[in-house]
């Protein structure tokens, strides 16, 4: 798609005009201009249409050749609105402009630091649809979004960025969405080799041999059951001067069944999507190396299916992951954890700044939190302030969980030196201590994102299904951590 800026709305002309209102019928920039010009019938035919300006609201208002354009959209952004706010009416816009080449707009003069940014990013992410595998798609057919403003370098520039972001998490989401027989560990490694040669990302992939060579008893535990081999993917972006270095673990697996604590059928249908902490990680890395980020970024990714084949994991097996800590695996359904344990060693050993985890790591977070809310844990105050920060800049929300050293008994195994779960109650806190266990002293914050990973509804910028939740936030972090 192609971004403009510049022109006015009382000179130019096109197909679609989207103009932003407020709660209550307030006109925002450029829709007092259309209602003077349409006359006292448009507050008619608005409460015809019920129409009062709340965000989630989009009327398409027949013009009879009153305006130079075809169709003009009121899009409603509500009262208070902020660059999420903005974001997601655009996502509205962009889903009701689906049929439209051209498509102008208002909404990003609303006096927001970030207008442009949100704008682009609301409207890409709001036409986004997975059909691969549909016969009959019906893709959008929007070509150009036009800013209507005196055009500025930086209105143009911020376009382009979050363009950049946006099909980030598009990329994202086309991982997570595809069905796990369509992505095999080898088959995702192949794609981050492919993404890394465009951008000049180092890309490594260890195979079993190499997994084996390495330690990772994790992932190779995990792996045991699985028909199709695993994979480690390690990324690595190396800009000159870095101002600092970030690692990035997401937990991979392409298919969780549960192992042989088999998951009941119910539960096994969105498990397509438990890889959604590798993908964000691969998504913010193309983000962050297509911008230029001055930020050097390890990404890694351990990739597997979770599955209860002849040679799986039992509960009660010991397995060794790489930092030597045995662990007595209860459940295998508790696989995240395990093969995280290995990608967070790998981590800590390269000596960052800082350590980043995503993984759809448990069901009891998305109890606790929902599906719109992701729980963050730390071991570093100041590291955890600096994720929440570029998380709140983002708009992607997270809460932060407590890490209590004295539940850490609960982990206590009686042969060996723990094991993969706790108690029932605060589940998703002893996922988060286990994992704790591996990251030695590196300052290092755990995202769980079971919840958000997958949006259950169609609904503003955000399609049902894979949301690349957290790419946003990864994505902010660098250009932070690349400040100082
Ligand atoms: N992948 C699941 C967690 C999950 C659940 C993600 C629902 C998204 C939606 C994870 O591997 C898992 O099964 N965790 C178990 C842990 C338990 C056995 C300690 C869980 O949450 O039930
Ligand atoms: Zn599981
Ligand atoms: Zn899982």
């Amino acid at each position: 798609m192609d971004f403009l800026a510049g022109g006015s709305i009382e000179t130019e002309s096109g197909e679609v005009l989207a103009v932003p209102v407020f709660e209550d019928r307030t006109w925002g920039p450029g829709a007092g201009w259309v209602a003077d010009r349409l006359g006292p019938w448009l507050d008619e035919f608005l409460d015809g249409q019920g129409f009062s300006g709340k965000l989630g609201e989009v009327v398409a208002v027949p013009t009879a050749e009153r305006l130079s354009f075809r169709t003009l959209l009121l899009v409603g952004v509500g009262t208070d609105v902020d660059d999420e706010v903005l974001r997601k009416a655009a996502g509205w816009l962009g889903r009701s402009a689906t049929k439209a080449v051209d498509v102008a707009t208002t909404l990003h003069q609303i006096d927001l630091d970030g207008a442009v940014a949100a704008v682009v990013e609301g409207f890409l992410l709001g036409q986004y649809r997975f059909d691969t595998y549909k016969s009959a798609g019906e893709p959008s057919t929007t070509e150009r979004l036009r800013f209507l403003a005196p055009g500025d370098e930086a209105a143009s520039v911020a376009a382009g960025d979050a363009a950049t972001v946006a099909a980030a998490i598009a990329m994202a989401r086309d991982l997570i969405n595809e069905p796990a027989i369509g992505k095999a560990p080898e088959v995702l490694a192949t794609k981050a080799v492919e993404m890394g040669r465009s951008l000049g990302v180092d890309v490594d992939v260890l195979e079993p041999a190499d997994i084996e060579r390495e330690h990772l008893g994790g992932l190779m535990g995990v792996a045991m059951g699985a028909h199709n081999p695993a994979r480690l993917v390690r990324l690595s972006y190396e800009p000159e001067d870095p101002k600092a270095f970030l690692a990035l673990v997401g937990k991979g697996i392409v298919f969780d069944s549960g192992g042989l604590s088999l998951k009941s059928p119910d539960n096994m249908e969105t498990m397509k999507t438990d890889m959604s902490g590798a993908a964000a990680v691969f998504a913010a890395m193309q983000a962050i190396a297509a911008l230029g980020i001055p930020v050097r970024v390890l990404g890694i990714t351990p990739l597997t299916e979770n599955m209860p084949g002849g040679g799986a994991l039992r509960p009660g097996d010991v397995i060794r992951p790489r930092n030597g800590k045995t662990v007595e695996v209860l459940n295998t359904d508790a696989e995240g954890r395990l093969v995280l344990a290995d990608g967070l060693s790998l981590a800590a050993e390269a000596e960052p700044d800082l350590i980043v985890d995503l993984a759809t790591l448990t069901g009891a977070c998305k109890v606790a939190l929902g599906y719109k809310i992701g729980g963050l844990w730390s071991n570093d105050e100041d590291a955890a302030f600096k994720v929440k920060a570029a998380a709140a800049r983002a708009g992607e929300r997270f809460w932060q969980m407590p890490l209590p050293d004295d539940y850490r008994t609960k982990l206590d195994s009686q042969i060996a030196d723990m094991k993969n779960i706790g108690d029932r109650w605060g589940g998703a806190i002893y996922a988060a201590l286990f994992l704790k266990e591996f990251v030695a002293d590196v300052p290092w914050v755990h995202l769980d994102i079971a919840g958000p990973a997958r949006w259950p509804d169609e609904e503003h910028y955000q399609s049902k299904g894979g949301s690349g939740f957290g790419v946003r936030t990864l994505v902010e972090l660098a250009k932070e951590l690349a400040e100082g």
